[in-house]
Order: structure tokens, then C-alpha cells, then sequence
């Protein structure tokens, strides 16, 4: 199925959409805008290898992107996608609290309800391709989770997989648009929006350790930027408590 410029490839039930996506691009079966999408994943993947719950109902896809862009800026393609993510939700839930939590997760009334697993292949030191992975819950969420949970139907809106991810393509379109012409700042303008505890104190675990500190911004690649009593530190990659 095309929609815009976008392919969509529709599976019943995969492993994960990332890993397909990866494999079919490996091969050269995906092109640049190539979408696979699943009702359901056997083995859905988050981030920091953890598991992603993927019953029928919620979307998981991935979107494959062969950007002209420097690996150090690969990250920035995650700060776009969760930020068109967001405005779809904001429509579709207008009266709740939408919020963007560091580095990818975004919060409604102070639950995930959607995540981003972003992977890449480099090759001679050139971005080969970024494979962006999307889960976001539609109809039910996984209990016991490390941070709550919840989903687009416990606030009374019912929407399938493949009108959410149309929703999504038409955010997204125009923002990966304007970052391929004019760079990062529209989307880190509207991720800041949004941002979860800016310019409040937070703890950020990374590994076993665990800092504290004012959450002051994010840089021009996406990195956090924390303020702490021995100075700034600029943080890549991490876990931000509440
Ligand atoms: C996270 O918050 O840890 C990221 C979750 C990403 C889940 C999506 S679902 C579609 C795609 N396929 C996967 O295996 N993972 C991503």
C-alpha cells in the first residue's frame, strides 16, 4: 500500500518490525520510506534490550530512511518522529497532559504510552540506513512495567494501527521535510514544547549509576544537558526517573 511517499508493508504477525526492517534493507528490499508494519510482534524489541508487549490492537511498525546526514546526527531522527508523534496525539486526546520525556518517550498524563527503538548500519564511515521503530498503545498496556504504563483507548478514543500510522506519515512528512532542508530546530522546538520536568530537578540512571541534577536542555544533537553541583554534564544515553 503507498501513502504519500511512504511504502507499507502489512504483516499479520513478525518477529519485530525492526528486525525485518533491518534484514529487507540489508538485502536492499526496502527503499528509502519503506514501512513495515505488524499486528502483532512475537519478539518486539525496546530500548536497552528490553522486551516490547505486542498484542493485537496497538501499531508497531518501523519506518526505513536513507538520510544524507552525518552519523553524529542520527539521534536527531528520533527527536522528529516522537515529535510528529505528539501532535497526532495531542488531536487525537486534546483535554490530556502530553509530555516528552527524554530521550524518546512520550508520556500522556504521566504514562508511556509509546516508545522508539532507533538503529542504524553504518558502512566506511557513512550512514548507510536508520530504521525507526514505533510502538505506540492503541488499545491495552503491559501491567508491571518499570514505568507506568497506559493507552490511547483508557481515554475513550478508538483508533486502528493502520489510521494511527497514516496519522503519523502526515505529521511526519512535513517535519522530516523541513529537518532535511532546514536542520534539527523546528523539531527540538517542538520537542522542548513539550519537554517532561525542563528546568526541574531529575535523576538519571545510567548503568547502575545514578545522577542527579536540573534538567536545563537538550543540544543541538539531542544530547541532555544536566546541571549538577560538580558542573554541566551532557548525557547520550540513559534512563530519566520521576
Ligand atoms: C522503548 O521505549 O523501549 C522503545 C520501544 C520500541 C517498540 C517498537 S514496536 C515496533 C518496533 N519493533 C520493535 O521490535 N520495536 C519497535
Amino acid at each position: 500500500m503507498n501513502y504519500h511517499n511512504f511504502n507499507i508493508l502489512h504483516f499479520e504477525k513478525i518477529d519485530s518490525t525492526n528486525s525485518k526492517a533491518m534484514e529487507m534493507a540489508v538485502l536492499g528490499q526496502l527503499n528509502d520510506r519503506g514501512v513495515i508494519l505488524a499486528d502483532e510482534q512475537n519478539s518486539g524489541r525496546g530500548r536497552l534490550n528490553r522486551v516490547w508487549v505486542s498484542d493485537k490492537g496497538n501499531l508497531y511498525f518501523s519506518l526505513l530512511l536513507r538520510p544524507k546526514i552525518a552519523i553524529s546526527n542520527v539521534s536527531e531522527l528520533s527527536f522528529v518522529s516522537i515529535s510528529a508523534l505528539s501532535l497526532v496525539i495531542s488531536e487525537i486526546l486534546p483535554n490530556s497532559d502530553i509530555k516528552l520525556k527524554w530521550p524518546n518517550d512520550l508520556l500522556v498524563n504521566g504514562k508511556k504510552i509509546s516508545g522508539i527503538l532507533l538503529e542504524s548500519k553504518i558502512s566506511a564511515q557513512n550512514l548507510d540506513f536508520v530504521v525507526i521503530g514505533i510502538g505506540v498503545n492503541l488499545v491495552s498496556s503491559p501491567q508491571n512495567t518499570l514505568f507506568p504504563a497506559t493507552n490511547i483507548k483508557d481515554y475513550g478514543a478508538l483508533i486502528s494501527n493502520i489510521e494511527m500510522l497514516k496519522k503519523f506519515l502526515d505529521k511526519f512528512e512535513d517535519l522530516y521535510q523541513n529537518y532535511l532542508e532546514f536542520g534539527f530546530k523546528k523539531a527540538r522546538n517542538i520537542w522542548l514544547d513539550k519537554a517532561y520536568k525542563l528546568k526541574e530537578e531529575i535523576s538519571v540512571k545510567i548503568d547502575e549509576q545514578e545522577i542527579r541534577g536540573v534538567f536545563e536542555n537538550i543540544d543541538e544533537a539531542g544530547n541532555l544537558i544536566l546541571r549538577t553541583k560538580t558542573g554541566e554534564k551532557k548525557i547520550n544515553c540513559a534512563d530519566v526517573g520521576v
